[in-house]
């Protein structure tokens, strides 16, 4: 073989094996290989002794050409690791990193959640009513009547004559028994709104999830069994409660459940108003009157409802105090919910 053909061989094996070669290592090895002392190219170095004189000066040239251009690739093919190298050594690990902020869960979204999933457990199915509603839905099929208080401009929000902002959730009750027959049994989680003046206890808009179960010789024990039952699972097994009378327009009879909250400090004594029971939610059978309103048959059916205000419950399982916290977005407050 001539010198030229035994270089066009080299170059095509060498060109294979560093196209094969991923590592910094494995390019001096093949370097040594072709290169070096005892390597391809001085082997045919030492053949040019042997050749004519003629010929001699020719076959120089193409090996000095095959060594310059192989010296080249590899130069190259070594200096991409050389640099990723030093590229490392100016990084300082040592600073700290660029910050991923992790989102949190709203606490009202989150109480909102665990209430669901209590009652979702006990076979409660979600609904949902309009938050701008007519009177008839919000007062008068609840049997709040044109005199009541609730409806004082000071309280309900009117969009229109006629047209409100619903006070409470229990609208829902009215839309979901005019859709559906009974049983029912539903859960209604939403936002309401009220004129009040904007304080450390109230909002112009809260949160409430509403609870209506209709079926055949349903009790006011069944009631107190259900309401006991969510409370142990919301704050702990040791929870103490009581229910005490109460009156709402659309139950008969009605009573609201309170929490021993204590007595330790002294802003326990001026939350519980010296008593140590905290009020947690409105509950009681629903009015005959009700039913007649929705025409569901108050003779074959009987049912509970109760209400309870989502702030409340996050304020007492978290220990907040000041109910515009939930409205002022302050990182530092809603940080501290997962
Ligand atoms: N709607 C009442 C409120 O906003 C709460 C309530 C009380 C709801 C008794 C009920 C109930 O369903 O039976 O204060």
């Amino acid at each position: 073989m001539s010198i030229k053909d035994q270089t066009k061989k080299i170059k095509k094996d060498f060109l294979e094996r560093l196209d094969n070669c991923s590592s910094y290592d494995g390019s001096q090895i093949i370097k040594n290989d072709y290169l070096g002392r005892k390597g391809k190219l001085s082997e045919l170095y030492s053949k040019l002794q042997s050749l004519p004189r003629s010929e001699k000066a020719y076959a120089g040239k193409q090996i000095n050409d095959i060594k310059i251009f192989l010296s080249q690739k590899i130069e190259s093919f070594t200096s991409s690791f050389t640099e990723k190298k030093s590229d490392l050594d100016k990084k300082d690990f040592t600073l700290p990193g660029d910050p991923h902020p992790l989102g949190s869960i709203h606490p009202i979204t989150l109480v909102s959640e665990q209430i669901k999933d209590i009652f979702s457990k006990l076979g409660f199915s979600l609904a949902y009513g309009p938050e701008v509603d007519t009177e008839f839905f919000n007062f008068d099929a609840l049997n709040i009547k044109d005199d009541h208080p609730a409806r004082d401009m000071q309280d309900t929000f009117y969009i229109e004559p006629g047209v409100v902002l619903r006070t409470h959730t229990s609208n829902t009750q009215i839309h979901t028994m005019l859709k559906k027959d009974p049983p029912i049994k539903i859960i209604a989680p939403g936002r309401v709104y009220r004129n009040e003046d904007i304080s450390v206890r109230s909002y112009c808009l809260f949160h409430q999830i509403e609870g209506l179960y209709i079926d055949k010789n349903v009790t006011f024990g069944d009631l107190k069994g259900l309401l006991n039952y969510f409370a142990k699972e919301f704050f702990g097994e040791n929870v103490k409660t009581r229910f005490r009378p109460s009156f709402f327009p659309f139950t008969e009879p009605s009573a609201e459940m309170d929490i021993y909250w204590g007595l330790e400090t002294e802003s326990d004594y001026r939350i519980t108003k010296g008593t140590g029971w905290l009020e947690i939610l409105g509950c009681g059978m629903v009015d005959p009157e009700v039913f007649k309103s929705v025409k569901i048959d108050s003779e074959k059916w009987t049912g509970y409802a109760f209400g309870m205000g989502i702030e409340r419950m996050a304020m007492l399982k978290y220990g907040i105090h000041d109910i515009r916290l939930f409205y002022e977005g302050d990182i530092r407050v809603l940080r501290q919910f997962r």
